[in-house]
């Protein structure tokens, strides 16, 4: 299929396709997907995001994915790399590059999002020669900064800032990075 970016034992990640924005609305516009990431969003709003994300791929040359598992071709949610277009973010992270994931709640607790992301690093590091990729979330994600941990990444915390897009118990946004080097010497030393 033209539009699969990358597969992994048992996930396919995608491009966008029509009938993509029901499955977003349905499987991750909901209150437990959205705990830490300021709540459930208008429709309109999901669809604005969604055509912007779909678009990146050509206009930016990358963006995040649908991730869809092999077996049946569920959908399970989405993960990539994407610019930090946040204006309140430090310098060094203004235009630099951020993996990403979200899973649907039925599906959170078989690897899935840190197997998505590990195929998303290689991609980062070797098909786009990125020298380092970061990566944002709260304190309270514990679910997501598990990822980042499982990934090999680094916390940095002076990156830390606050961003007022989110309720104050997810302030301050907490700052992950992986340096291609370090993904590099880990990948050999595995
Ligand atoms: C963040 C999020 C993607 C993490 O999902 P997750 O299912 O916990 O993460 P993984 O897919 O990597 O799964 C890891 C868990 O699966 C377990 N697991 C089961 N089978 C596994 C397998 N074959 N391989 C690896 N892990 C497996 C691990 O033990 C781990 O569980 P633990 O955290 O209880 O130790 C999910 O919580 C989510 O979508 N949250 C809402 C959106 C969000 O906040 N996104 C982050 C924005 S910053």
């Amino acid at each position: 299929m033209p539009d699969v970016i990358l597969e992994t034992p048992r996930l396919r990640l995608r491009r966008w396709r029509p009938g993509d924005l029901d499955l977003w609305l349905a499987h991750l516009n909901t209150p437990e997907v959205r705990a830490y990431l300021g709540g459930v969003q208008s429709p309109e709003k999901v669809a604005q995001t969604l055509a912007a994300t779909a678009r990146e791929w050509d206009e930016q040359g990358f963006s995040f994915l649908a991730v869809e598992l092999r077996e049946d071709a569920s959908f399970l949610g989405t993960s990539g790399i994407a610019r930090i277009d946040t204006a309140c973010a430090p310098e060094a992270l203004r235009g630099a590059v951020q993996i990403g994931w979200q899973l649907r709640a039925d599906r959170w607790g078989q690897g899935y999002a840190t197997e998505a992301a590990d195929a998303v690093l290689a991609m980062a590091f070797e098909r786009f020669a990125l020298p380092i990729v970061y990566a944002q979330t709260s304190e309270r994600n514990g679910p997501s900064w598990r990822v980042m941990q499982r990934l090999g990444m680094e916390r940095l915390a002076d990156l830390d800032y606050d961003d007022p897009d989110y309720p104050a118990e997810d302030n301050p946004t907490m700052v992950w990075a992986l340096g291609r080097d370090r993904w590099q010497h880990a990948r050999e030393g595995a």
